[in-house]
Protein backbone atom coordinates (compact mmCIF):
# COMPACT_ATOMS: atom_id res chain seq x y z
CA UNK A 1 0.00 0.00 0.00
CA UNK A 2 1.01 3.61 -0.49
CA UNK A 3 2.34 5.98 1.79
CA UNK A 4 0.53 9.15 1.77
CA UNK A 5 1.86 12.50 2.88
CA UNK A 6 -0.24 13.19 5.76
CA UNK A 7 -1.51 16.82 4.90
CA UNK A 8 -3.46 15.54 1.54
CA UNK A 9 -7.13 14.43 2.55
CA UNK A 10 -8.29 11.42 1.67
CA UNK A 11 -10.30 12.97 -1.79
CA UNK A 12 -7.48 14.33 -3.55
CA UNK A 13 -7.13 12.60 -6.60
CA UNK A 14 -6.13 14.33 -9.47
CA UNK A 15 -2.91 15.93 -7.88
CA UNK A 16 -2.18 13.20 -4.91
CA UNK A 17 1.02 12.96 -4.58
CA UNK A 18 2.00 8.87 -3.61
CA UNK A 19 5.38 8.98 -1.70
CA UNK A 20 6.83 5.92 -2.46
CA UNK A 21 6.24 7.20 -5.77
CA UNK A 22 8.21 10.36 -6.00
CA UNK A 23 10.83 11.03 -8.46
CA UNK A 24 14.53 9.96 -6.76
CA UNK A 25 16.35 12.96 -8.80
CA UNK A 26 14.77 15.62 -10.14
CA UNK A 27 16.64 18.41 -12.23
CA UNK A 28 15.01 22.20 -13.32
CA UNK A 29 16.05 24.66 -16.35
CA UNK A 30 15.64 27.52 -14.26
CA UNK A 31 14.61 29.55 -16.94
CA UNK A 32 12.58 33.12 -17.34
CA UNK A 33 14.00 35.60 -15.06
CA UNK A 34 15.03 37.74 -17.50
CA UNK A 35 11.60 37.90 -18.94
CA UNK A 36 9.79 38.44 -15.81
CA UNK A 37 11.90 41.15 -15.31
CA UNK A 38 11.23 43.39 -18.31
CA UNK A 39 7.71 42.64 -18.04
CA UNK A 40 7.46 44.43 -14.85
CA UNK A 41 10.21 46.95 -15.97
CA UNK A 42 12.67 45.87 -14.23
CA UNK A 43 16.44 45.31 -14.71
CA UNK A 44 17.06 41.05 -15.80
CA UNK A 45 18.83 41.04 -12.56
CA UNK A 46 15.97 41.72 -10.44
CA UNK A 47 14.65 38.38 -12.05
CA UNK A 48 17.42 36.58 -11.15
CA UNK A 49 16.96 38.00 -7.49
CA UNK A 50 13.24 36.88 -7.14
CA UNK A 51 14.72 33.80 -8.74
CA UNK A 52 17.03 33.27 -6.22
CA UNK A 53 14.19 33.16 -3.80
CA UNK A 54 12.14 30.85 -5.76
CA UNK A 55 15.11 28.46 -5.68
CA UNK A 56 14.34 28.00 -1.73
CA UNK A 57 10.80 27.60 -2.05
CA UNK A 58 11.38 24.86 -4.43
CA UNK A 59 14.25 23.13 -2.24
CA UNK A 60 11.82 23.40 1.06
CA UNK A 61 8.94 21.76 -1.11
CA UNK A 62 11.64 19.22 -2.71
CA UNK A 63 12.28 18.35 1.38
CA UNK A 64 8.69 17.94 2.11
CA UNK A 65 8.03 15.45 -0.62
CA UNK A 66 11.15 13.90 -0.43
CA UNK A 67 13.23 14.01 -3.26
CA UNK A 68 16.81 12.75 -2.79
CA UNK A 69 18.94 14.91 -5.44
CA UNK A 70 17.25 18.81 -6.75
CA UNK A 71 19.87 19.50 -9.46
CA UNK A 72 19.20 23.29 -10.43
CA UNK A 73 20.70 24.71 -13.61
CA UNK A 74 22.17 27.95 -12.17
CA UNK A 75 24.92 29.59 -14.78
CA UNK A 76 26.01 27.46 -18.08
CA UNK A 77 29.26 27.98 -19.59
CA UNK A 78 27.54 29.76 -22.32
CA UNK A 79 25.82 32.67 -19.74
CA UNK A 80 29.97 34.26 -19.87
CA UNK A 81 28.57 35.59 -22.89
CA UNK A 82 26.07 37.99 -21.36
CA UNK A 83 26.35 41.49 -20.41
CA UNK A 84 29.41 41.99 -17.13
CA UNK A 85 26.61 43.48 -14.92
CA UNK A 86 24.39 40.46 -14.97
CA UNK A 87 26.99 37.99 -15.01
CA UNK A 88 28.82 39.70 -12.15
CA UNK A 89 25.18 39.50 -10.45
CA UNK A 90 24.98 35.99 -11.53
CA UNK A 91 28.29 34.95 -9.52
CA UNK A 92 27.28 36.88 -6.25
CA UNK A 93 24.08 35.39 -5.79
CA UNK A 94 25.81 31.83 -4.46
CA UNK A 95 27.36 33.90 -1.81
CA UNK A 96 23.85 35.94 -0.86
CA UNK A 97 21.69 32.84 -1.24
CA UNK A 98 24.11 30.85 1.49
CA UNK A 99 23.94 34.07 3.77
CA UNK A 100 20.53 34.15 3.52
CA UNK A 101 19.24 30.41 3.38
CA UNK A 102 22.20 28.42 4.99
CA UNK A 103 20.69 27.89 8.38
CA UNK A 104 17.82 27.07 7.01
CA UNK A 105 19.27 24.16 4.92
CA UNK A 106 21.37 23.09 7.82
CA UNK A 107 17.72 22.89 9.74
CA UNK A 108 16.42 20.47 6.62
CA UNK A 109 19.24 19.00 6.42
CA UNK A 110 20.12 19.82 3.20
CA UNK A 111 23.75 19.03 1.78
CA UNK A 112 25.22 21.09 -0.79
CA UNK A 113 27.13 20.56 -4.08
CA UNK A 114 28.22 21.64 -7.38
CA UNK A 115 28.87 20.36 -11.13
CA UNK A 116 30.50 22.32 -13.87
CA UNK A 117 34.02 23.98 -14.45
CA UNK A 118 34.09 25.27 -10.55
CA UNK A 119 37.83 26.44 -10.39
CA UNK A 120 37.62 29.57 -13.23
CA UNK A 121 34.97 30.76 -10.83
CA UNK A 122 35.69 34.42 -9.10
CA UNK A 123 37.29 33.42 -6.22
CA UNK A 124 34.46 35.04 -3.95
CA UNK A 125 32.06 32.65 -5.51
CA UNK A 126 33.92 29.86 -5.01
CA UNK A 127 34.74 30.73 -0.92
CA UNK A 128 31.33 30.96 -0.39
CA UNK A 129 30.37 27.55 -1.98
CA UNK A 130 32.75 26.04 -0.72
CA UNK A 131 32.46 26.95 2.76
CA UNK A 132 28.50 25.50 2.41
CA UNK A 133 30.00 22.57 1.35
CA UNK A 134 32.30 21.65 4.24
CA UNK A 135 29.29 23.65 6.81
CA UNK A 136 26.36 20.67 5.06
CA UNK A 137 28.68 17.55 4.34
CA UNK A 138 27.59 15.34 6.96
CA UNK A 139 23.99 16.26 6.14
CA UNK A 140 22.42 13.41 4.63
CA UNK A 141 18.70 14.51 3.29
CA UNK A 142 18.32 16.26 0.40
CA UNK A 143 21.36 16.60 -1.94
CA UNK A 144 21.22 20.27 -3.49
CA UNK A 145 23.34 20.56 -6.40
CA UNK A 146 23.99 23.50 -8.30
CA UNK A 147 25.03 22.88 -11.96
CA UNK A 148 27.21 26.03 -12.12
CA UNK A 149 29.83 26.92 -15.04
CA UNK A 150 28.42 23.73 -16.54
CA UNK A 151 27.77 22.73 -20.08
CA UNK A 152 26.84 19.34 -20.92
CA UNK A 153 29.36 18.92 -24.25
CA UNK A 154 32.14 20.72 -22.16
CA UNK A 155 31.80 18.02 -19.57
CA UNK A 156 31.77 15.17 -21.78
CA UNK A 157 35.37 16.45 -23.90
CA UNK A 158 36.67 17.03 -20.17
CA UNK A 159 35.36 13.30 -19.53
CA UNK A 160 37.25 11.99 -22.92
CA UNK A 161 40.06 13.83 -21.71
CA UNK A 162 40.61 12.12 -19.04
CA UNK A 163 39.58 8.79 -20.04
CA UNK A 164 42.66 9.17 -22.95
CA UNK A 165 44.92 10.21 -20.46
CA UNK A 166 44.32 6.75 -18.37
CA UNK A 167 44.34 4.87 -21.09
CA UNK A 168 47.93 5.59 -22.09
CA UNK A 169 49.15 5.36 -18.59
CA UNK A 170 47.47 1.94 -18.73
CA UNK A 171 45.27 2.95 -15.72
CA UNK A 172 42.05 1.76 -17.84
CA UNK A 173 42.39 -0.76 -20.51
CA UNK A 174 41.22 0.89 -23.82
CA UNK A 175 38.90 -2.97 -24.26
CA UNK A 176 37.01 -2.36 -21.14
CA UNK A 177 35.77 1.08 -22.17
CA UNK A 178 32.12 1.55 -22.28
CA UNK A 179 28.69 3.64 -21.34
CA UNK A 180 29.90 3.06 -17.71
CA UNK A 181 32.94 4.24 -17.86
CA UNK A 182 32.01 7.69 -20.03
CA UNK A 183 29.29 7.61 -16.92
CA UNK A 184 32.24 7.84 -14.29
CA UNK A 185 34.42 10.33 -15.72
CA UNK A 186 31.34 12.87 -15.30
CA UNK A 187 30.98 15.77 -12.72
CA UNK A 188 27.88 13.87 -11.97
CA UNK A 189 29.76 10.31 -11.37
CA UNK A 190 28.34 9.92 -7.86
CA UNK A 191 24.74 10.70 -9.01
CA UNK A 192 22.08 8.67 -10.44
CA UNK A 193 20.40 9.95 -13.60
CA UNK A 194 17.37 12.42 -13.18
CA UNK A 195 14.22 11.15 -12.76
CA UNK A 196 12.34 14.20 -14.17
CA UNK A 197 13.77 17.21 -16.23
CA UNK A 198 11.47 20.52 -15.40
CA UNK A 199 12.29 23.60 -17.73
CA UNK A 200 10.10 26.90 -17.09
CA UNK A 201 9.31 29.99 -19.57
CA UNK A 202 8.13 28.06 -22.07
CA UNK A 203 10.82 26.89 -23.74
CA UNK A 204 11.67 23.14 -24.71
CA UNK A 205 15.02 22.63 -25.46
CA UNK A 206 18.26 21.07 -23.18
CA UNK A 207 20.47 24.14 -23.50
CA UNK A 208 23.50 21.67 -23.16
CA UNK A 209 22.22 21.00 -19.58
CA UNK A 210 22.93 16.78 -18.98
CA UNK A 211 22.91 15.94 -22.52
CA UNK A 212 24.30 12.02 -21.46
CA UNK A 213 22.35 11.74 -17.69
CA UNK A 214 19.12 12.57 -19.41
CA UNK A 215 18.89 9.72 -21.78
CA UNK A 216 15.67 8.14 -20.14
CA UNK A 217 14.54 11.12 -18.05
CA UNK A 218 10.42 12.21 -18.20
CA UNK A 219 11.05 15.78 -19.20
CA UNK A 220 8.10 18.22 -17.90
CA UNK A 221 7.53 21.75 -19.38
CA UNK A 222 5.56 25.03 -18.16
CA UNK A 223 5.08 27.95 -19.39
CA UNK A 224 5.90 29.61 -16.25
CA UNK A 225 8.59 31.58 -15.55
CA UNK A 226 10.96 30.77 -13.02
CA UNK A 227 10.28 33.44 -10.60
CA UNK A 228 6.74 32.34 -10.59
CA UNK A 229 7.25 29.05 -10.01
CA UNK A 230 5.87 27.73 -6.75
CA UNK A 231 5.27 24.45 -4.73
CA UNK A 232 2.08 24.06 -6.42
CA UNK A 233 3.41 23.81 -9.90
CA UNK A 234 6.05 21.39 -8.68
CA UNK A 235 3.65 19.73 -7.17
CA UNK A 236 2.11 19.23 -10.79
CA UNK A 237 5.41 17.89 -12.27
CA UNK A 238 5.47 15.58 -9.54
CA UNK A 239 2.03 14.47 -9.90
CA UNK A 240 2.27 14.50 -13.99
CA UNK A 241 5.75 12.17 -13.39
CA UNK A 242 3.95 9.66 -11.04
CA UNK A 243 1.39 9.17 -14.03
CA UNK A 244 4.44 8.07 -16.99
CA UNK A 245 5.50 4.41 -17.69
CA UNK A 246 8.98 4.44 -18.08
CA UNK A 247 9.78 2.01 -20.57
CA UNK A 248 13.88 2.29 -20.58
CA UNK A 249 13.25 1.27 -24.30
CA UNK A 250 12.00 -2.34 -23.40
CA UNK A 251 7.72 -2.81 -23.44
C1 LIG B 1 17.75 31.82 -17.04
O1 LIG B 1 16.84 32.86 -17.19
C2 LIG B 1 18.31 31.87 -15.71
C3 LIG B 1 19.62 31.99 -15.42
C4 LIG B 1 20.67 32.04 -16.44
C5 LIG B 1 20.09 32.08 -14.03
C6 LIG B 1 19.31 31.26 -13.08
C7 LIG B 1 19.64 31.65 -11.72
C8 LIG B 1 18.76 31.71 -10.72
C9 LIG B 1 17.35 31.33 -10.86
C10 LIG B 1 19.17 32.09 -9.37
C11 LIG B 1 20.15 31.07 -8.90
C12 LIG B 1 20.28 31.07 -7.49
C13 LIG B 1 21.34 30.59 -6.86
C14 LIG B 1 21.23 30.37 -5.44
C15 LIG B 1 22.62 30.28 -7.50
P1 LIG B 1 17.13 33.96 -18.27
O2 LIG B 1 17.93 35.04 -17.63
O3 LIG B 1 17.78 33.35 -19.47
O4 LIG B 1 15.69 34.45 -18.59
P2 LIG B 1 15.14 34.93 -20.02
O5 LIG B 1 15.21 33.73 -20.93
O6 LIG B 1 13.73 35.35 -19.73
O7 LIG B 1 16.02 36.06 -20.47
Amino acid sequence: MSMRLPFFNSKQTQDEIIIDNIPDHVAIIMDGNGRWASKKGLPRIAGHKEGMDVVQRIVRAAVKYQVKILTLYAFSTENWKRPKLEVDFLMRLPKEFLHIYLPQLMENNVKINTIGEFNSLPDHTKKAIQYAKEKTKNNDGLLLNFAINYGSRYEMVRAMKHIISDVESGKIDKESLDENTLTKYLYTKDLQDPDLLIRTSGEQRLSNFLLWQLAYSEFWFTDTLWPDFNEEIFKQALCDYQSRKRRYGGI
